[in-house]
Order: structure tokens, then sequence, then C-alpha cells
């Protein structure tokens, strides 16, 4: 792993434009990646791994940049024993310096780097807005100096619509965040289409719901309750499930989130645009919440009341509509919740001690 330098390596050699593809087959998708050099930031977390690792399996030169922020999902093992196929550098987004260096020559990138609970969201706003809104713009600004060609896709989020008016939630939805999270990733990504309009670069945004799978932050609770379910469960202790837990969720297992990364990444059609993710049928979460401890063999699973800094930011039923990116992109989730969760379950399996302390 390396500590980035101030001395930008010598990309001179490589080419500046990078048209992207109109077909969105899923062959010549993946063909596109083959010796193209690709910047994954946050790509040490959850998702960013994931998606650097399949960059890496399609030939793709790959740069990934993170800064392991305190409390976020980044863990050097995801990529460790990736080390010889791709480039590590431990470096903010927000240091300009060493990300003029990093995105001089990329072709695309593909922009994760951020925070992701929405409770420390409230209980330090500020970190959040460094994180959520600085990091992405600070990322645009090198691009549009260094690399003004290069496809741009950044990870947006569903939290931005907030308590939905109906469902499912297409594209068209007003956005109303209930949290400070939501706000700063809607602003992380209106930077992305600003810099669209406004520069010319080729930028667009996946709004993800609930992601889940291997290399996915379980040290705490505070990110996200899927893998937080499942440590629970793995550990034989009780799932806690808020109110009634009839609240309906759709979760998304990560290489589908993956695929959608690289047919956004990949395609003309896809810039200018913002598109929802959705994932498996709608479920409850007291119905997640049993059938993870079904299919880890242990734990099991209660029902208590809300506590009040959750209940004020919750947002009740959500569930949104992938008409859109179906439409223009041929992406649609492929990995049934109850296989999704047993890939997972397995993964944590056999590396637990790298993912809980
Ligand atoms: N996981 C989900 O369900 C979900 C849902 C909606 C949106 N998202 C978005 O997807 C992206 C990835 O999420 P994830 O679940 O993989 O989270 P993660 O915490 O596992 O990964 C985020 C990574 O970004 C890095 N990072 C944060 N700030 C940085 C900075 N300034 N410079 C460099 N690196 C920085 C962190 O160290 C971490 O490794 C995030 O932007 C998040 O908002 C995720």
């Amino acid at each position: 792993m390396n500590r980035v330098s101030s001395t930008p390596p010598d990309w001179a050699s490589l080419p500046r434009s990078t048209p992207g593809i109109a077909a969105p087959e899923a062959g010549p998708v993946y063909e596109f990646y083959r010796g193209r050099r690709v910047l994954v930031t946050g790509g040490l977390g959850f998702i960013g791994s994931n998606l650097a690792r399949r960059l890496v399996e399609l030939g793709a030169d790959v740069v990934v940049v993170d800064s392991l922020a305190p409390d976020c999902g980044g863990n050097p093992f995801n990529l460790a024993d990736m080390r010889d196929r791709l480039q590590v550098h431990i470096a903010d987004v927000r240091d300009r310096e060493a990300m003029d260096a990093l995105v001089a020559g990329c072709q695309v990138v593909f922009n994760l780097a951020g925070q992701v609970s929405h409770l420390d969201s409230m209980v330090d706003p500020f970190n959040d807005l460094e994180l959520n809104a600085r990091g992405p713009l600070s990322l645009l600004e090198a691009c549009r100096r260094h690399s003004p060609d290069a496809k741009v896709v950044y990870a947006g989020t569903r939290q931005c619509y907030g308590r939905p008016l109906y469902l499912p939630l297409d594209e068209a939805h007003p956005n109303r965040p209930t949290d400070v999270n939501g706000v700063n990733k809607l602003a992380g990504e209106l930077f992305h289409l600003v810099y669209g309009t406004a520069y010319g670069l080729r930028t667009c945004s996946l709004r993800l719901t609930n992601t889940y799978g291997p290399r996915q932050l379980m040290r705490h609770s505070r990110q996200g309750f899927i893998a937080w379910f499942v440590r629970l469960a793995m550990e034989g202790r009780t799932i806690q499930v808020y109110g009634d837990g009839r609240q309906r969720r759709d979760l998304t297992y990560v290489d589908d989130v993956v695929d959608a990364f690289l047919r956004a990444g990949a395609s003309d059609a896809a810039d200018g645009r913002v598109f929802n993710l959705g994932g498996s049928e709608p479920i409850a979460l007291v119905d997640l919440a049993r059938l993870i401890v079904a299919i880890a063999g242990r734990g099991q699973v209660e029902l208590v009341p809300w506590p009040e800094n959750r209940r004020r930011i919750d947002v009740g039923d959500v569930y949104s509509s992938y008409a859109a990116i179906q439409q223009a992109l041929g992406w649609q989730p492929t990995t049934p919740l109850a296989e999704g969760l047993a890939r997972m379950i397995a993964y944590y399996r056999q590396h637990w001690q790298h993912y809980v302390p």
C-alpha cells in the first residue's frame, strides 16, 4: 500500500478521451474496461472494494484512493489479496495535491468516498458535510483541472427522498431528506450534475438503496442495519427490531450494485442522469431479521420500542423503482435475497476476525 506521493506519475502516454458505448448489453460493458485506467475513491470500503476487485478481473488498470476515515468501512483486508494487481493510495479526496496526481490519466472515476452513517451525521454534522459534500466537490475540481474527459459515476443515495409521498420511489419524487446525511449526499450528487452542465464533465449518479454483502463494515451498528443483523445472528445474539418491525425496505446485493456502476461508467446513456437502484421485493425488517437467523442457523429476533435518536430520522416504508436504469442501461438486480445473504454469511464465517474486533 502506498502513501500518495506529490510527484505526478507520467500519465502523458495515456489517451485522454474515453468515448463510452451506447449499447447496454453486458458483454460490451465488461469489455469496455480492459486496459482502461480507472480510479475508485473509497475503494477500501465495502462497495468500493467489491467494485475494484471486479474491475481488476475485467482487466482494468485500477487505482484506489481511500483515507481510511475513522468509523467508516475502509478495511485494508478488503483488497489485501489483490495488492499486486492494483494500486492503493491512502489519501483524502480533499487533498488537492494528491488528487490532482491521482485523477490525471484516469478514464473512468467511480466516486464512492463518503460517510454512510445517518446517525453519525446528526451527531457530527460538520464531519458529514466535509466527507459527503466537500469531498465530492474536491474530486470534481481535480477532474475538471486534470481529467476533464473522464467519466465520473457518483454513489448517491435514496435517502435524499426522505419519507416517501408514494411508493415505489421514482427519480421524480421530491427530495425531502430527513437527516443531515441525506442533505449532504444530495449536495454531492448535485455537484456532479452541475459539473456536467457547467463544464461538460460526463457525470451521473446512482441512488443506492440498502446494499449488503461481503466486505461490509460490522464493527459497529451505526452504518446500516443489515451487516449488524448478520453479525448479531452469527454471534448467536438477539436482533432487536424497532417498533412493530413491519417497515419495509428493498435490499440490493453488492454484486448487483457493482454491475450498475460498471454499466453507468461504460455507457454514454448515463451521462447527466440520476438513477435509482432498487433491490429485491420489499421485505419487512422483522421478516428480514428472521430470514438472517434462519440462514445463519443462530440468533433470535425481538421487537423493541424505537430509540428516540433513530425514530426522529426514520423514513418508514421505503423501496425504489429501478425502471429508469433498466430502460437506459439494461440493469436489474439478479441476486435473490436469500442467496445473497447466504453468500454474505459464508464470507464472514471465513474471514470473521478481519471484520469483528
Ligand atoms: N452501503 C449502502 O447501503 C449505501 C447506500 C447508499 C449510498 N451509499 C454510498 O456508497 C458509497 C460507499 O458506501 P460503503 O457502504 O461502501 O461505505 P464504506 O464506509 O464501507 O466506504 C466508504 C469509504 O470511503 C472512505 N472515505 C470517506 N471519506 C473519504 C475521503 N474524504 N477521502 C478518501 N476516502 C474517504 C472511507 O474510508 C471508506 O473506506 C458512499 O458514498 C455511500 O454514501 C451506500
